[in-house]
């Protein structure tokens, strides 16, 4: 990757979060409530190192480590590793593979480093300039500590409890309440917007699985029993490795195993867990002294406080939860109920269920659901299906939304080969005459594309027949529209589009161009193909139970938009493709239908050559005015 594009991709992880606290060359995306972003700031104050920090949300409704821009950082950091798969109680990259939507992240935009795994952070750091937080003489045994801490299940403790008893504070258990639901949500958000990305899309489907996998954890009782046991067990063998009275857990250096201690101690008392170590509670009745003694030592750094660590000898116990919650006043579901009377037969069905919508109070609502109700009876009444073909039909559209996942809808793709997007865009896009017509955006838009200057060449990597698009963009009265945005994407000779290339990494023919002073503006690229749309579905069934093609003319989508003037989304069809009057989609129109021709020795408006020979094409776009 090259130094410009690493940037971009930091920068764009970064833009979703905003301000960031301190500076220098390290680029640190952490959370409050998570263990490693801890142990990670604990070490970079240990090294009195700068780094720029991103608070990242990781509890509340926003969920920064879902979004996109992070997610393709984070990709950048991946080295090969597997995805996680699971959950398993911990946030070991080691153990249990990268999760693409977590925290911490440490960027080293020098060495164009992403570093995903904690164990190597610390590492990283360690490396740096300051005191020595990794003597050769104890790596082995800094290695050994850290990897307990980096092995226990202390990630699933913020978000259930043992059954036994739940130390949690109530703020901490109130914020991870439909935490899990709400991650899912928000990376469900991200897939959809990553469509095209098919590496993302895996990202996105590995945490989602993570996310769900987490959620079944936090609410088994069995499971959240044996990662707080496990906790307690691993406390207990601290305590015999301290019991020699040896200062820190390596002997008398403060190395990276305190580093990591300190962060898993100061997480546990963050979780009221710190009865590991002061007993006196039915989860644990042994006080751990050595552990105890240990845990005021590190409070005692003046580290802990720059790091923003908890205290570990301060305890966020929780008090006891009230033992009943206010419920929701029960609906009264004995009051009488003015409805559409009993005893309906055939003639009164539809009346009756359209009376249901009668006191609808949205009159909107009230019109669509009615005028639904009506043509659906009709509808029924006309073809009387059998009760197997209404299971056909039910599992038909049940079929079309579950393949409605990330890049692929199905729905929409169903609404376009029954013309329902065409006439809804119809019906929404009535220009005044001699303006250009409008037509369907189709799924291949997508707003990360490049810009260009008039006369580029957009095909990028992709070889084929050249194409030479010469346009002007006019108001209704003639006069050119300077400064209009206008975007531009098309398939390549064999119908197929950049962003379902897998061998391509770089946006191609799509790019954003602004008309010059007089209105103008061309570019280069390949010549565009017809291409069937996806066949391996409900619609695609649909298309050979009719025996239609699913194939549509080649052409080239442009959208325009100029302040003052309605927008236009459109497309210009190839003259002469045989697929022209058999639109699966309904798209063509005849004012959109142009030849290309294929000259020699073309010039641009400014005079430049057009690469010899292309498929030449002039067309004027006239937009609407707003007021009109
Ligand atoms: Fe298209």
């Amino acid at each position: 990757m090259s130094e410009r594009k690493f940037q971009e991709r930091l920068d764009a992880a970064r833009a979703p979060l905003g301000a960031a606290q301190g500076h220098g060359g390290l680029v640190l995306f952490h959370a409050a409530p998570s263990l490693w972003s801890k142990a990670v700031r604990l070490a970079l104050a240990e090294k009195g190192a700068a780094a720029t920090a991103h608070e990242m949300q990781i509890l509340g409704r926003r969920f920064d480590a879902g979004h996109p821009a992070y997610v393709r950082l984070r990709l950048d950091g991946i080295d090969g590793r597997p995805m996680v798969d699971g959950f398993s109680g911990r946030a070991s990259v080691r153990h249990d593979g990268i999760d693409p939507a977590a925290v911490p992240a440490l960027v080293d935009p020098a060495a164009e480093r992403v570093i995903l795994d904690p164990l190597r952070m610390l590492d990283h750091i360690a490396a740096l300039p300051g005191p020595d937080l990794s003597p050769q003489r104890l790596r082995t045994e800094i290695a050994r500590e850290t990897a307990l801490v980096d092995a226990a299940p202390f990630e699933a403790l913020p978000y259930g409890a043992h059954p036994g008893g739940d130390t949690r504070p109530e703020p901490l258990r109130e914020a991870v309440r439909g935490v899990h639901d709400a991650r899912i949500r928000k990376m469900m958000e991200g897939r959809s917007l990553s469509i095209g990305h098919p590496r993302l899309i895996a990202a996105y489907d590995a945490a989602i699985r993570k996310e769900a996998a987490a959620k079944v954890f936090a609410q088994s009782a069995e499971l959240m029993r044996g990662a707080v046991e496990e906790v307690l067990t691993l406390i207990e063998g601290l305590d015999t490795r301290l019991a020699d009275g040896r200062q820190w857990i390596t002997g008398e250096a403060f190395t990276l195993a305190d580093v990591a201690w300190a962060a898993a101690l100061g997480h546990l008392a963050s979780l009221g867990l710190d009865i590991a170590w002061t007993g006196g509670h039915a989860l644990n009745g042994a006080p751990r002294n050595h552990v105890a003694a240990y845990a005021t030592r590190l409070a005692a750094r003046e580290t802990m406080r720059a790091a923003g660590l908890e205290r570990p000898g301060t305890s966020a116990r929780a008090k006891p939860a009230a033992a009943t919650l206010p419920m929701p006043a029960a609906r009264r579901l004995h009051e009488p109920l003015a409805g559409h009377g009993r005893d309906v037969r055939d003639d009164t069905l539809t009346a009756a269920v359209l009376a249901t919508f009668r006191d609808t109070p949205n009159p909107r609502a009230k019109k669509v659901l009615s005028a639904f109700t009506r043509h659906l009876h009709a509808f029924l009444e006309e073809v009387e299906p059998t009760e197997e073909e209404w299971e056909f039909a039910i599992e038909f559209l049940t079929r079309t939304g579950q393949l409605s996942v990330g890049g692929r809808q199905e729905f929409i793709l169903l609404s376009d080969v029954m013309g329902a997007t065409a006439r809804v865009d119809l019906i929404n896009h009535r220009f005044p005459s001699g303006a250009t017509e409008n037509s369907v955006l189709g799924p291949f838009f997508v707003e990360d594309r490049p810009v260009f200057d008039n006369g580029a060449d957009i095909s990028g990597p992709i070889k084929g027949e050249k194409m030479f698009f010469n346009a002007k963009v006019l108001d209704t009265d003639g006069k050119p529209i300077v400064g209009a945005r206008i975007d531009i994407w098309h398939a390549d000779g064999d119908g197929g589009y950049d962003i379902l290339n897998p061998e391509i990494d770089e946006a191609a023919m799509r790019g954003l161009f602004r008309s010059d002073p007089a209105g103008r503006f061309w570019f280069t690229s390949v010549l565009p193909a017809s291409y069937p749309i996806p066949e391996d579905g409900t619609v695609g069934d649909l298309l050979r139970i009719a025996a239609r093609s699913p194939v549509r003319p080649g052409h080239v989508h442009v959208r325009i938009e100029a302040p003052g003037f309605r927008r236009l989304t459109t497309m210009l069809f190839l003259e002469g493709d045989p697929y022209l009057d058999a639109d699966p989609v309904f798209g063509v129109k005849q004012s959109l239908v142009e030849s290309f021709e294929k000259k020699t020795g073309v010039r641009a408006p400014d005079g430049r050559a057009v690469p010899s020979p292309a498929w030449c094409v002039a067309y004027d776009f006239v937009l609407a005015r707003k007021d009109r």
